[in-house]
C-alpha cells in the first residue's frame, strides 16, 4: 500500500435532507479519493453527520420529535445520498455515537489538562443557525434593524454560565502556523481573512452551555454539555479510533485534507488546530473552504421555492453527468451556478459528443471493419504523435491539476486530448481506408483505442460509473485501472494474445434531453 491519505468532508446537521451543497462537497471528496487511490496512495475517507447542538434540539422540537429521531430519521436520507451519488467513503460517523462521546471526552480531559478551560460567565451573542459566538462588531444591520451575524443569520442575546477555552493564547501560534505551512489555508484568499481575523487579537471562546442538554456532557460538570463545534470537529479523531492508539490512528492522523463550505473555515483553521496544539495532538495538514452552488446564481432557499433535492438531480441528468458538470463547472474554491440547461449543454457537448462519440466511434468501427480483433500493429509519426499528446495530458496535466485540486483546469487539459482524437479520427478518416489500406486502418483504430484506454482511465475519479462501463467494454481488467496503467504496452500485448474479441459498443453517455418546463 502507498502513502496514506486521509481526507474528510465536514459533518452535516440532520435537521433537514441535503441540499445541493452537500452533494457538492460530497462529491469533490469523492472524487478526490478515487483519484488519490488511483494514483496509489492508501486513502481513507471519512463523513457523516454533526447530531448535536441548539439548532438540532429546536428543529426537533418544532416537529414534536426527540432530537435523537430527527437524527436517525434525517442521518438516513444523508446516507442514502451518498448511495444515490456513488460517493465510496470509509467511514460513515454519527456524532451520537457511543464512542464519539467518548473521543470528545477525552480531548477536553486533555485541554482541561493543559490549563486551557476555565469556568467563568458567557454574555454575547449567539447564532443558533450557525451555531456559532459572534462579536458585537462583527455583526451587522438587517431588515428594521434586527441585529444579525455576519452570515445574515439571527442572533440572540446569550447569559449563561460556561466553561471557556483559552483562544486568545493561541493567536501566534496560528499565525505562525500559516506562515510556516502556506497551504494549510486553501485558497488563498481564505487563508488571508483568516490571518487579518487573527491578526486583531482573539477572545477566549465559550465551550460548553447550560441552558439545554442536547450534547456531550463535560467531563465533572453534569449540567454543561459541550459546545457542539468541540464536539463536531472531534468526529475527524474518532473515525479512527481515537482515543484508542489504533492502527488507523498512527496511520491517518493528522488528516491530508479537511475539505469543507468557506463559510466554516474559522471553525476549522482556528478554532481546530488551538484544539489540537492544546490537546497536543498533531494539526491536519490542510483545510480547503470550497466556494457555494448557486441555482441560477440564487442561493437556495425555500422562501423563493428553488430547493432541489440533489438525488433527484442525478436521477433526472445522470450520477455520472452530474458529478461530472459539478467538477468541470466550477473553479474549485470559488462560487459556482447551476441549471438544468448548463447541466445539459455542457454534457452534451463534453461527455455525450466530445468523449462519447469518440468511444463508440472507435469501438464500432473495431467491431465491424476488425471482428472485434486487436491483434497487433505497426504505427507510425502520426499514431506516435496523438498517443504523446494524450499521454501529456492524462498522465501529466490532469494529475498535476488533479493534486492541486483545480479540477476544472484537470479536465480541460483532458479535454483537450479528446478534441485532438477526434481531430485524428477525422484527418485519418480510418473508414476510407477499410478498402484502400486495411493495415492502415487498423494502425488507427488500435491508435485510438490506446487513447481511449488512457482517457477514460485518466476521468475514472469523475464519472466513475460510466467509464467503469467503458473499460469493461474495451475488456481492461478491474487491477488495471489505476494511472500507474497509463500507456501500458503490456496489458495490451496480453489482450492481444488471448485473442479475445471486442464486442458491440453501447453508448456511456446517451444525449441528454433539453429540459422544457424547466424556464422559471
Ligand atoms: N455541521 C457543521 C455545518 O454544517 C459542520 C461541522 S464540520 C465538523 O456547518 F466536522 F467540523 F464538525
Amino acid at each position: 500500500m502507498g502513502e496514506p491519505f486521509y481526507i474528510t468532508t465536514a459533518i452535516s446537521y440532520p435537521n433537514g435532507k441535503p441540499h445541493i451543497g452537500h452533494a457538492y462537497e460530497a462529491i469533490a471528496a469523492d472524487v478526490i479519493a478515487r483519484f488519490q487511490k488511483s494514483q496509489g496512495r492508501d486513502v481513507r475517507f471519512q463523513t457523516g453527520t454533526d447530531e448535536h447542538g441548539l439548532k438540532m434540539a429546536q428543529k426537533a422540537r418544532d416537529l414534536g420529535k426527540t432530537p435523537k429521531e430527527l437524527a436517525d430519521e434525517m442521518s438516513q436520507h444523508f446516507i442514502d445520498m451518498c448511495a444515490a451519488l456513488n460517493i465510496n467513503y470509509d467511514v460513515f460517523l454519527r456524532t451520537t455515537e457511543e464512542r464519539h462521546h467518548a473521543a470528545t471526552q477525552e480531548i477536553w480531559r486533555r485541554m482541561e489538562a493543559n490549563g486551557d478551560l476555565y469556568l467563568d460567565r458567557y454574555e454575547g451573542w449567539y447564532s443558533v443557525r450557525d451555531e456559532a459566538y459572534y462579536d458585537e462588531s462583527e455583526l451587522v444591520t438587517g431588515e428594521g434593524g434586527a441585529k444579525l451575524s455576519p452570515q445574515g443569520t439571527p442572533v440572540e442575546w446569550t447569559v449563561e454560565e460556561s466553561w471557556f477555552f483559552r483562544l486568545s493564547a493561541y493567536g501566534e501560534k496560528l499565525l505562525a502556523l500559516y506562515s510556516d505551512n502556506p497551504d494549510f489555508i486553501r485558497p488563498e484568499s481564505r487563508r488571508n481573512e483568516m490571518a487579518a481575523f487573527v491578526g486583531q487579537g482573539l477572545r477566549d471562546l465559550s465551550v460548553s452551555r447550560t441552558s439545554f442538554d442536547w450534547g456531550v456532557k463535560v467531563p465533572g460538570s453534569d449540567n454543561h454539555v459541550m459546545y457542539v463545534w468541540v464536539d463536531a470537529l472531534t468526529n475527524y479523531l474518532t473515525g479512527l479510533g481515537f482515543p484508542e492508539e489504533t492502527d488507523a490512528f498512527a496511520k491517518y492522523w493528522p488528516a491530508n485534507l479537511h475539505l469543507i463550505g468557506k463559510d466554516i473555515v474559522r471553525f476549522h483553521t482556528i478554532y481546530w488546530p488551538a484544539f489540537l496544539m492544546s490537546a497536543n495532538l498533531p494539526l491536519p495538514r490542510q483545510v480547503f473552504g470550497h466556494g457555494f452552488l448557486l441555482n441560477r446564481g440564487q442561493k437556495e432557499s425555500k422562501s423563493l421555492g428553488n430547493v432541489t433535492d440533489p438525488v433527484d438531480l442525478a436521477g433526472r441528468f445522470g450520477v455520472d453527468p452530474l458529478r461530472y458538470f459539478l467538477m468541470r463547472e466550477v473553479a474549485f474554491g470559488q462560487d459556482g451556478s447551476y441549471s438544468p440547461e448548463a447541466i445539459v449543454t455542457r454534457c452534451n457537448a463534453e461527455l455525450a459528443n466530445s468523449y462519447g462519440n469518440l468511444v463508440q466511434r472507435t469501438l464500432s468501427m473495431i467491431f465491424k471493419n476488425m471482428d472485434g480483433e486487436l491483434g497487433t500493429f505497426a504505427s507510425n509519426d502520426a499514431d506516435d504523435t496523438l498517443l504523446a499528446t494524450v499521454a501529456q495530458a492524462c498522465r501529466d496535466d490532469l494529475p498535476r491539476e488533479f493534486e492541486a485540486l483545480n479540477f476544472s483546469a484537470g479536465i480541460d487539459a483532458w479535454m483537450r486530448a479528446v478534441f485532438a482524437c477526434n481531430a485524428y479520427v477525422d484527418e485519418q478518416a480510418p473508414w476510407a481506408l477499410r478498402k484502400t489500406d486495411p493495415e492502415r486502418m487498423r494502425a488507427v483504430l488500435l491508435s485510438l483505442f490506446m487513447a481511449i484506454r488512457d482517457l477514460t482511465i485518466a476521468i475514472l475519479p469523475v464519472v466513475p460509473a460510466a467509464a467503469n462501463k467503458v473499460l469493461d467494454q474495451l475488456g481492461v481488467p478491474a487491477h488495471r485501472r489505476g494511472i500507474e496503467h497509463l500507456g501500458d504496452g503490456d496489458w495490451f500485448l496480453s489482450r492481444v494474445a488471448t485473442g479475445e474479441r471486442l464486442g458491440a459498443p453501447s453508448p456511456a453517455f446517451p444525449r441528454l434531453e433539453m429540459p422544457e418546463d424547466d424556464a422559471a
